[in-house]
């Protein structure tokens, strides 16, 4: 499929899947309400869980956003095209489809040339990630056909760079939160603002961010963090490790402390081990210092498919 079709398709009201640099979106016109809420039946997807508007260029958030700060303009002029979606007060003709009735709006501008092909020729996209509720991300477009079968539209932009999902920061209101860590950190963000930016990811109560209460990138397989207890696991799983080399595994992937590379493929291997009926992925518990953002992103993700 090429970008015209896919353009094509969206602006009749229908739903494609793209590439994007963190995993692939589902996108439909973020001013179409019908064609929003075939995103939520394809997905699954329960509907006070909003959705984020992809931009092509910075000036079109105040399409959708109330007031745009200076810190607002100070993180997209640094940090899009990127990982950083953006929550802000929203404007009140966003529709509710999008925001799902909350009075805040989640922008970003993907870094990635088809994604940025596509929405200049159809105006900003609401686009949740391309794969069924409960599964992990797609990071290829395989990954999407698996979930929604051959047919369905997918512009293909081959493996995505990043593997995770982008960084949501709030800074609607503040102390400014990361609601979901990913390849933007903390430390990077307050850099350029200059102001204390706080993780909040909290599973229970009343979440910030819909999407966090919900279960998610699981495989079908067992997740487990393994300790020195492998003996106690099949032969057969599949065993992910980035520090330790082990051996008596027919699967082992050693990433040697490329995080990036480990983030990259994650969701990959969930789904291989999910494809090859692995029972168990076990995966090496990841080093408490932080060495780069994506380890936080990392083991959020894995924490979320483990089960305990
Ligand atoms: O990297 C990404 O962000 C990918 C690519 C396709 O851009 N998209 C993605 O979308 O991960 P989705 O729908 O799978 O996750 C969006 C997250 C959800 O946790 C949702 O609850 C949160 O963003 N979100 C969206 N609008 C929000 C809002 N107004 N306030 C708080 N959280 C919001
Ligand atoms: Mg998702």
């Amino acid at each position: 499929m090429t970008v015209d079709q896919a353009a094509k398709l969206i602006i009749q009201g229908e739903v494609v899947a793209f590439p994007t640099e963190t995993v692939y979106g589902l996108g439909a016109d973020a001013k179409n309400p019908e064609a929003i809420s075939k995103i939520y039946s394809l997905k699954g997807r329960p509907s006070d869980n909003p959705l984020i508007v992809h931009l092509s260029d910075t000036a079109q958030a105040e399409d959708f956003a109330e007031l745009i700060s200076a810190d607002a303009k100070k993180l997209m002029a640094e940090f899009w095209p990127g990982p950083l979606t953006l929550i802000l007060k929203k404007k009140p003709e966003v529709l509710d489809a999008v925001t799902s009735g909350l009075s805040t709006v989640a922008l970003r501008i993907p870094d990635h040339p088809v994604a940025l092909q596509l929405i200049r020729k159809t105006g900003p996209l609401v686009a949740p990630s391309a794969n069924k509720s409960g599964r992990p991300s797609p990071t290829n477009a395989d990954h999407v056909r698996q979930d929604f079968g051959n047919k369905f539209p997918v512009l293909d932009g081959g493996q995505t760079r990043v593997g995770l999902e982008s960084t949501v920061l709030d800074i609607s209101s503040r102390p400014y939160t990361i609601l979901r860590p990913g390849k933007c950190s903390d430390k990077e963000l307050s850099q350029v603002i200059d102001a204390d930016i706080r993780y909040d990811l909290k599973k229970s109560g009343k979440p910030k961010s819909p999407g966090i209460k919900y279960s998610h990138y699981k495989p079908m397989a067992e997740v487990k963090w393994f300790h020195d207890d492998l003996k106690k696991y099949p032969q057969s799983s599949l065993l992910l490790s980035h520090d330790q080399k082990i051996s008596g595994f027919d699967h082992h992937i050693h990433y040697d402390h490329d995080y990036n590379r480990m983030a990259r493929e994650l969701y990959d291997q969930f789904r291989n081990a999910d494809l090859q009926k692995r029972t168990h992925v076990l995966i090496e518990p990841l080093p408490e210092q932080e060495t780069d953002p994506i380890i936080r992103a990392l083991k959020n993700r894995i924490e979320k498919a483990v089960s305990h």
